[in-house]
């Protein structure tokens, strides 16, 4: 069933457990994410960036994918269709267009006044179709978000969730993350809202569930289900060179996904009541 993320993220940050945001960037990426979810009884957040949406051919291409693995694969838990990092808001108009069921819209780049504009521009949108709405302020490029942006930013666009920077990077982590818990728990006793943390492939459990117990209640990775996938294909192609059937080829990280999955949602959901 296609929701949208209101509910999961309220009852994840009261409850004290985080729901596991997974990009996908094929068919394959969304249809092992969905079966290792359905497994673990694990509600989930389908992410996907406009660059991934553009690889894989449009928005109704990638919601018609999930919507029909949904039905075709007798998935019952609540999927969250997501929209990461838009940068403009005819990126999610369209998205809501096609049916997605959340969307990020991202121009923690901009001014505060800047992004408060565009934000209400999608939240105004969004709204009235039933679509969840996230944004991101300070900036995953180094900048630290300020509590009292965050506070203003939330009393004047009452955005669903807040993606906060506390030194938090995309993709892999050059040298040991250091993140800023004090804040992050600042901002979160202050804002009061489901907050999101990005990047966080390549982070350790413990700094994961400290930045669970500080407040957020979305975690985002996409890095490292690519380095799986990626390693098992490689080894698999080296170990047969006479393989030429795509299918073969590309299943062969499956398992390596779907076990990461299991690892994260056991990770994310351990205070999570069954579903
Ligand atoms: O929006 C998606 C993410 O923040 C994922 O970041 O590639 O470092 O896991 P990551
Ligand atoms: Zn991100």
């Amino acid at each position: 069933m296609l929701v949208n993320s209101r509910e999961l993220l309220i009852k994840a940050s009261k409850d004290g457990y985080a729901i596991g945001a997974y990009n996908i960037n094929n068919l394959e990426f969304a249809r092992y994410i969905l079966e290792a979810c359905n497994e673990d009884k694990a509600p989930v957040i389908i992410a996907v960036s406009e660059p991934a949406i553009n690889y894989m051919g449009g928005y109704e291409v990638v919601s018609s994918i999930v919507r029909s693995l949904i039905n075709d694969l007798n998935i019952k838990v609540p999927v969250v269709l997501h929209l990461d990092h838009a940068k403009s808001f005819e990126s999610c108009k369209k998205a809501i267009d096609k049916g997605f069921t959340s969307v990020m819209i991202d121009a923690s780049d901009k001014t505060l006044e800047e992004n408060i504009l565009i934000t209400n521009k999608v939240k105004e949108y969004a709204d009235p179709r039933g679509v969840t709405v996230e944004a991101e302020l300070g900036s995953l490029t180094g900048l630290y978000t300020d509590v009292n942006d965050c506070m203003s930013f939330i009393s004047e666009t009452k955005v669903d969730s807040l993606a906060p920077s506390i030194g938090n990077k995309h993709g892999i982590y050059k040298e040991e993350a250091n993140l800023n818990f004090e804040l992050l728990g600042n901002i979160c006793k202050e804002a009061k809202l489901p907050l999101v943390l990005h990047g966080a492939s390549g982070l350790d459990d413990n700094k994961i569930k400290t930045a669970i117990f500080c407040g957020v209640s979305k975690i985002n990775i996409n890095t490292d289900i690519q380095l799986v996938w990626s390693k098992k294909v490689r080894e698999f192609i080296n170990e047969n060179k006479n393989v030429y059937d795509p299918r073969l080829i590309i299943a062969s990280g499956k398992q390596a996904v779907k076990d990461l999955i299991h690892e994260k949602n056991e990770l994310l959901e351990s205070k999570r009541k069954a579903f």
